[in-house]
């Protein structure tokens, strides 16, 4: 893609709405808010009437969209629909729940190693849901590293959370545990950030309905890789949920994450890179396969591992826009 292609920084993402695709540096947020718009219910948010997990929910997750991509993938990587799932770092398990819910023959495994947030999602998600999707959840609390789940033919990890092995070791390992998890045709999805603006420590905000979402990345080591970032939720009141979740993490490359999945034993792997809106020179939520990228400041990728050599289609583009959601930025 030519050069200008990640012009403008306030860019869509169709599933979690960190960090963009952007070719400008942010700026450190001085002070200066957004109004949130909107009310709930007739009344305002503020940091004691708010739920943490409920506003990261709102403001980071789009797991319909989630789900999308697993279907698109599965068609073009193992040549047919996918049914079970392992949502990897599942917190809430709200994909789990979305993946349940739209096919009666789908299935989805969700470890997490935190009991409150599991306990959290099985009120909000699980609790009411008719007991013939319910059954087809299962909720591990499990460290990754360690769990065994059979024959799962996708396995999620979203919103960057596997940064959180920080040395290549640890990571292969993650790796290898999920390809022992997979079905022969298996396929690893996860995503990816990076760019030059990743590498400084900004602040973005973003309005949403009755609050205002902070992505902080407070600090980055360039010796070593390691960042710190913070989610703050800011609200009408001038109250603020600071610091309602913070991720010490390695910002991995690409060629890193693949390296270390075909270290694991992946046969192949392919990066999803987002499209150029022609009109507003910004991100289109379109990813599709791709060896070039640009130079961007801000970007997201994906990344599709294959267990074994690809049976599905090989060439043509997927187009995985989410439609029903607004740019965010
Ligand atoms: C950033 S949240 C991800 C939530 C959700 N999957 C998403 O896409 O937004 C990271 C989650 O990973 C969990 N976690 C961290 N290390 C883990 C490990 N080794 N095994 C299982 N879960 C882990 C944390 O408890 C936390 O709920």
């Amino acid at each position: 893609m030519p050069p200008g292609h990640c012009a403008g920084r306030y860019l869509s993402r169709p599933m979690a709405k960190k960090p963009t695709k952007s070719s400008t540096r942010a700026s450190k947020a001085s002070g200066a808010r957004k109004a949130p718009r909107g009310r709930r219910t007739g009344v305002w948010r503020t940091a004691s009437n708010s739920d943490r997990h409920e506003l990261y929910e709102l403001a980071v997750q789009e797991v319909v969209s989630e789900c999308d991509f697993i279907d698109r993938v599965s068609r073009r990587h193992r040549g047919k629909t996918t049914s079970s799932i392992r949502e990897d770092f599942c917190g809430t398990a709200k994909a789990c729940t979305e993946w349940a819910r739209r096919r009666p023959t789908n299935r989805a495994i969700g470890v997490d190693l935190d009991r409150s947030v599991i306990t959290w999602g099985e009120h909000r998600h699980r609790a009411n849901l008719p007991e013939s999707i319910a059954r087809r959840i299962t909720i591990l609390e499990a460290n990754v590293l360690e769990v065994e789940t059979p024959g799962v033919e996708a396995i999620l990890a979203m919103n960057f959370s596997y940064f959180i092995f920080k040395d290549r070791a640890t990571l292969v390992s993650y790796f290898r545990n999920c390809l022992k998890s997979l079905a022969p045709d298996g396929i690893l999805v996860c995503d990816a950030y990076g760019g030059s603006e990743a590498h400084s420590e900004v602040e973005e905000e973003r309005s949403l309905d009755g609050f205002t979402y902070v992505w902080d990345q407070n600090q980055y080591n360039p010796i070593t890789g390691d960042v710190v970032n913070h989610i703050h939720f800011r609200f009408p009141d001038g109250s603020e949920l600071k610091r309602a979740f913070t991720y010490r993490w390695r910002l991995w490359s690409l060629p890193e994450i693949q390296d270390a999945m075909r270290e694991a034993g992946f046969t192949k792997t392919t990066v999803y890179w987002e499209g150029t809106d022609e009109k507003s020179g910004t991100g289109n939520g379109i990813f599709r396969p791709s060896t070039r990228g640009e130079a961007c400041a801000g970007w997201i990728a994906y990344i599709v591992a294959e267990k074994s050599r690809s049976r599905g289609r090989s060439g043509g583009a997927k187009r995985v826009r989410n439609t029903a959601k607004a740019p965010k930025k």
